[in-house]
C-alpha cells in the first residue's frame, strides 16, 4: 500500500491543497479539461486539515483550464528550445514537470517555500534534470540555482497574487536581466479581488489574502522591454471549455460582464 504523507501548511502554502484539489476534481470528470494523470494519486496520500476546500469545488473547470493553457505555451516553448530553463515558481504540488514531458536536455527547476518542496520530494519521483529548490522567490538564494545562459520560460501559476507588487516586479525583472532572452507566463487578478480576498471563507480558513493585482499601465513602464504575446480571461475559457452544460451558462454570463471577465487572467511576455 502507498505511504500517506501528513501535511501541516498555512497560509499561501495551504492553497495548493485547494488547487490540486480542484485538478483531481477534473480529472475525475467524464470530459476532463487537464486530465491530471497525478492529481488523484497525490492528493490521496494527503493527510491534512485545511477545512473548507468544498467551497472552491465550482472552480474546477477555471483551475483545470488556467493549467492546460499554461501546459501548452511551456510545451511550446519546449519544443523551440529544447535546451531551455524552465523556472516554475511557485509550483506546489503542481505536476507539471511530469505532464509536459520536460526532455533531459532541458533544465528545469520547481520553486517553493521549504515547507512545500519537503512535501513535494515525498510525493513525486522526478528525473534529474528537474530541480527542486526549497527557498521564497522573493529571497535571493535560489537565483543561484538558474543556468543564466540558457533561454528561459517562467511559469508562475496562482503565485503573484500572494506577493507585494515589488516582490513580483523583482521577480520579473531577474528573470529578464539574468537571462538571454526569456518568456515569461503568469496570471494574475483583478484589483477588485484584493479587498474581496480577505473576506472570502477559505482565504479566512487558511490566513492568507491576495497582496497584488493586474496594472497593465504600471508593468508596461516598469518592463518596457518587454512585448505582450497572450492576454486570456480565465472565464472566457472557463464558458468555452465546461463539460457540464447546466453549468455553461452561468460560465457565459460572467464571461460577458468586464469586471469578472477580469477578474483572472493569464499573460505571456516575451524579451525577443
Ligand atoms: C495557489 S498555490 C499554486 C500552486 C501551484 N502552482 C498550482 O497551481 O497548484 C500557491 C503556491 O505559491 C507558493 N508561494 C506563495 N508564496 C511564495 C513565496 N514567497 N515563495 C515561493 N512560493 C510561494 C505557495 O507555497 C503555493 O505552493
Amino acid at each position: 500500500m502507498t505511504s500517506t504523507e501528513t501535511v501541516d501548511l498555512r497560509g499561501a502554502a495551504a492553497t495548493l491543497l485547494m488547487t490540486l484539489y480542484l485538478r483531481r476534481q477534473d480529472a475525475r470528470s467524464p470530459r476532463p479539461i487537464l486530465g491530471d494523470p497525478y492529481a488523484e494519486e497525490v492528493y490521496g496520500r494527503i493527510e491534512h486539515d485545511v477545512h473548507g476546500l468544498w467551497q472552491v469545488t465550482g472552480d474546477a473547470t477555471t483551475v483545470a483550464c488556467r493549467a492546460a493553457i499554461l501546459d501548452g505555451w511551456t510545451r511550446e516553448f519546449l519544443r523551440a528550445e529544447p535546451d531551455g530553463q524552465v523556472l516554475h515558481l511557485g509550483c506546489g504540488l503542481d505536476s507539471r514537470p511530469l505532464r509536459v514531458g520536460a526532455p533531459p536536455s532541458s533544465r528545469w527547476l520547481d520553486v517553493d517555500q521549504a515547507e512545500v518542496v519537503d512535501v513535494r520530494r515525498r510525493l513525486y519521483t522526478v528525473p534529474g534534470h528537474v530541480v527542486q529548490v526549497p527557498a521564497s522567490v522573493t529571497d535571493d538564494a535560489w537565483w543561484e540555482a538558474v543556468d543564466p545562459a540558457r533561454a528561459t520560460l517562467m511559469v508562475a501559476e496562482g503565485l503573484f497574487m500572494y506577493l507585494p507588487p515589488e516582490d513580483v516586479h523583482a521577480i520579473v525583472d531577474r528573470v529578464v536581466t539574468g537571462t538571454p532572452r526569456a518568456v515569461l507566463a503568469f496570471d494574475a487578478v483583478a484589483p477588485w479581488t484584493v479587498p474581496v480576498s480577505r473576506w472570502t471563507p477559505t482565504f479566512r480558513a487558511i490566513g492568507t489574502e491576495f497582496r497584488s493585482a493586474w496594472q497593465p499601465a504600471t508593468f508596461a513602464h516598469r518592463h518596457p522591454s518587454l512585448r505582450e504575446l497572450d492576454d486570456i480571461s480565465v472565464y472566457d475559457e472557463a464558458a468555452a471549455h465546461e463539460p457540464r452544460p447546466w453549468v455553461r451558462p452561468l460560465f457565459a454570463a460572467v464571461a460577458r460582464l468586464p469586471a469578472l471577465q477580469d477578474a483572472m487572467r493569464l499573460h505571456r511576455f516575451t524579451t525577443d
